[in-house]
């Protein structure tokens, strides 16, 4: 593709959030250097739509217990050397409260899929609620539609759950034991009884190619995300694509990029897997879509035991140091901390 070609499409992206999968595929498969044209009306698009405010989420990994034998992943049950932990709800709750003090408007409570009871889930919710009024975002997997239903109605805000990977066959490979049409079901009843959705893809993983990564982008128009985010996969030793190759900053940041002009009103993070792959990869993603980071707040001493993928960034860090950290890289950009809860924007 010529450069000419190339800002027409980024144009058309930018004028009407439509191109068609042929054009993405393109944009996706081109060469980052030709590509700055992208990224800079990625970032004038996050300008106009989401100003210079960056949303901080702080994340509780509740618990490292996973039954699901995902392919990529360091928290799968089958991962025997992985010493695995589970938060008790007062250790949640202080430490929800503790985010709140911190100024986070946002907790996200994360874990593997545990089946964590549903009715200690709702208890911990109306606690953070009462006791913080802070907004709660769920990211506790595929659940029974009759638990969602419940923590709405106890008052989580939003969902998070990532489809990975819009190819049935690919997706079903990487999940063994697991249906994407359930996630996709999922996904579209969360959304019904009003939870804001957030999904995401794996960026790079073995066999995804930039025809597919196109359909995770079209799907997600399609499913009127709140909220999409994209990580570079990270080959991690105790599963079965240990000798798959690191996913790229690159294709990362296109990925973003279009995300933010097909997308433009959903909230885009710049993820802890892209900040780890590359010391500046938070920054970069800042400044191509990006307008949400989600630092973890977890206690330092179960960090290590939420091992999703080796080197994970924070791991020595305490709350306080990286809410600091996140702080200075925000500031280093010219851009400045939300004071608000950074609902979604389809809302408004
Ligand atoms: N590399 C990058 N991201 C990963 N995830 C899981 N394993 C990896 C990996 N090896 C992401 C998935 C999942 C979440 C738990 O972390 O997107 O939703
Ligand atoms: Fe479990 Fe989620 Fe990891 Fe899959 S990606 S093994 S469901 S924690
Ligand atoms: Fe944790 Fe920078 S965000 S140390």
């Amino acid at each position: 593709m010529n450069q000419f070609e190339i800002k027409r499409l980024v144009d058309q992206a930018y004028e009407k959030a439509v191109l068609d999968k042929e054009e993405i595929t393109a944009l996706l498969a081109a060469d980052i250097s030709d590509l700055d044209y992208l990224l800079q009306k990625a970032d004038q698009k996050r300008e106009e739509i989401c100003g210079d405010e960056v949303h901080l989420r702080a994340i509780i990994e509740l618990s490292s217990y996973c039954k699901q034998n995902c392919y990529y992943c360091g928290l799968r049950k089958e991962n025997e050397k992985l010493e695995r932990y589970q938060l008790e709800k007062e250790e949640i709750i202080k430490t929800a409260q503790m985010a709140a003090e911190l100024g986070y408007q946002t907790v996200v409570l994360q874990s593997g899929e545990d089946e964590y009871p549903a009715a200690e889930i709702t208890e911990i919710i109306n606690e953070i609620k009462n006791t913080t009024g802070m907004a709660i975002t769920l990211s506790l997997g595929e659940r029974d539609f009759a638990a969602y239903k419940l923590w709405r109605e106890a008052g989580a805000d939003r969902y998070l759950l990532k489809h990975e990977i819009a190819d049935r066959a690919l997706y079903e490979k990487y999940h063994p034991g697991m249906s994407f049409d359930n996630r996709i079901e999922s996904l579209k009843y969360l959304k019904t009884i009003g939870y804001q959705i957030g999904s995401g893809v794996i960026i790079d993983l073995p066999g995804q190619t930039p025809e597919i990564m196109a359909e995770d982008l079209l799907l997600s128009q399609d499913l009127e995300l709140d909220m999409i985010g994209s990580g570079p996969f990270i080959p991690h030793q105790q599963t079965p694509l240990k000798n798959g190759k690191t996913g790229t900053v690159e294709m990362t940041l296109k990925f973003t990029a279009l995300s933010r002009l097909l997308l433009p009103l959903a909230h885009i993070p710049a993820t802890t897997a892209l900040g780890t792959i590359d010391d500046e990869g938070r920054q970069k993603a800042l400044l191509a879509g990006a307008n949400v980071v989600m630092p973890n707040v977890t206690d330092s001493k179960y960090r290590t035991k939420y091992q999703i993928y080796p080197e994970k960034i924070c791991v020595n860090e305490e709350a306080g140091d990286c809410r600091q950290c996140i702080g200075g890289i925000i500031a280093s950009l010219g851009r400045f901390v939300s004071q608000d809860k950074g609902h979604s924007l389809r809302q408004n």
